[in-house]
């Protein structure tokens, strides 16, 4: 005890001449420009109001809360840390950036520099685009890694180019794309407009004698690590509207997707290649797969999605071109399907390899779906004249297996509400159906069910009866457009 207050009397000693010759210690002195770290409030992972153009200015040098820093230093008689380097944090506005929002202007530019700020910055930065304005910009590549977390605020509208010369020729065009950042977050009460017709009109699904061409993806997230998106509206996508690859821990939230049932190949939201992925709440009403789960995609919870109009909930398609897919553990909890072409779906070509195992669909209501329960191992959906269907039985299929159908009712608009058409080369291992009422629309006509090649391991409580008829290859529908 002695010496500790021994200590104490020698550093206000100190402390006291270091008051009488009138000078600080050099490096205690927080260097102009920079807040010194000790006194003030911790920083927040949201800074709000500070704009750019006090990003760049200096911080006046804090006489009170050097004072209280020099108090602190006595008290605890450590030598001081370093000045911190100069911090650039806080809010990025799109428009401090030049964006002008008038619904003609081209914001590309601005949006890439206010990105280019945000991406570099040291601090958690939140990236706005303001409320109540149209910002027109062209293909945005936004890519990482970068310093810090960022939070992409949308709350205005962004509308893509109508013209198709606007977009990149080489390649798979993306409209707004994020590539390589990681703890990213997009929200936000805006909406991404991505102006989808021309592309519609063109494609070689509208007219089989157009080439088959990509048309742009509206948001695309690549090897995205600890990616959020809540909130946010997707209008039109040319095609794809919400397209998710190479990325981990992606969780999605009460995401809106509106496109019309005839807008060909605009899926929902296409993901592949990913783990770890947390749907909650989507509503998705558009010409292709709410949610499409192609290769390479592991552990996916969808919760409470509403689909429709559209292709329904897909996996797949998978094993295209005689390529390995693997696919597992995916559920989708809870979904109201409606007016849609598929409800619980699983399609792969001939002549793939791979796996699509512990799949569960459960909790569904299908309202008028065509096809509710369906799985197809003879996906065959080539529209390319240049090409001929690959739709021939081949020696290698991608194995399906351990699916399970649970608590699926309401009605369907065909007879057979529950197909199952298996490769014959591979069979469809282990697949369940429990409690299953699926009726035709208006209740007059009785259901039936059709299999192929299908091990089913157990059913329970499932109407119609599984398996009523033995399908044959000819029973399979027609894939002309509905895809
Ligand atoms: C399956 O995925 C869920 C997320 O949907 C995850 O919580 C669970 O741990 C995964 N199971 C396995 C065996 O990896």
């Amino acid at each position: 005890m002695a010496s500790r207050s021994l200590v104490a009397w020698a550093c206000l000693l100190f402390v006291l001449l270091l008051l009488a010759f009138g000078g600080a210690p050099a490096e205690a002195r927080p260097a102009p420009g920079s807040r010194h770290r000790r006194v003030v409030i911790a920083p927040t992972p949201t800074l709000i109001s500070t704009n750019a153009a006090a990003d760049e200015s200096t911080v006046p040098f804090n006489k009170a809360a050097f004072s209280v820093h020099r108090k602190l230093l006595a008290e605890n008689n450590k030598p001081p840390k370093a000045a911190a380097p100069p911090e650039s944090s806080g809010n990025i506005n799109v428009e401090s950036y030049g964006a002008a929002g008038d619904g003609r202007s081209d914001d590309t530019k601005a949006f890439l520099n206010a990105w280019a700020k945000a991406c570099s910055s040291a601090e958690p930065t939140v990236l706005l685009v303001p409320a109540g304005k149209k910002y027109h910009v062209k293909e945005i590549p936004l890519s990482g890694p970068c310093k810090s977390e960022i939070t992409f605020q949308i709350d205005g509208t962004l509308v893509a180019p109508e013209d198709k010369s606007d977009w990149n020729k080489q390649g798979y065009p993306h409209w707004i794309s994020f590539t390589n950042v990681d703890r990213l977050t997009v929200t936000g009460k805006g909406t991404l407009d991505g102006t989808g017709k021309s592309s519609w009109k063109n494609s070689c699904r509208t007219n089989h004698k157009n080439p088959c061409t990509f048309a742009p993806a509206a948001l695309t997230f690549t090897s995205c690590n600890h990616l959020k998106v809540h909130n946010i509206k997707l209008l039109n996508s040319p095609q794809v509207h919400l397209l998710i690859q190479y990325c981990k821990d992606v969780e999605l939230t009460s995401i809106t997707i509106t496109a019309p049932s005839n807008a060909p190949e605009a899926d929902g939201i296409h993901i592949s290649h990913t783990e770890d992925i947390r749907i909650i709440k989507p509503v998705i009403k558009s010409g292709d797969d709410c949610l499409s789960i192609a290769t390479g995609v592991k552990n996916l919870y969808a919760y409470k999605v509403e689909c429709g109009p559209g292709h329904g909930i897909s996996i797949g398609s998978l094993g295209k071109d005689n390529s390995d897919a693997q696919v597992s553990n995916i559920t989708i909890d809870t979904a109201h399907v409606t007016g849609t072409l598929y409800g619980a779906r699983i399609k792969t070509w001939q002549g793939g390899s791979g796996y699509a195992k512990e799949i569960k669909f459960l909790n569904m209501i299908m309202d008028k779906v065509k096809h509710p329960i369906y799985i197809d191992q003879y996906y065959c959906n080539q529209f390319d004249p240049l090409k001929p269907k690959p739709c021939e039985e081949q020696k290698t299929a991608v194995q399906i297996s351990n699916v399970l159908f649970k608590n699926i009712k309401g009605s369907g608009t065909t007879k057979d509400v529950i197909s199952l058409h298996c490769s014959k080369s591979f069979p469809c291992q282990d697949v369940i159906l429990q409690d299953i009422d699926l009726k035709m629309k208006g209740g007059a006509k009785k259901t039936m069910s059709s299999c192929e090649n299908v091990m089913l391991k157990q059913s329970s409580n499932v109407f119609p009866a599984p398996c009523t008829s033995v399908a044959t290859k000819n029973d399979h529908v027609p894939e002309d457009s509905s895809d």
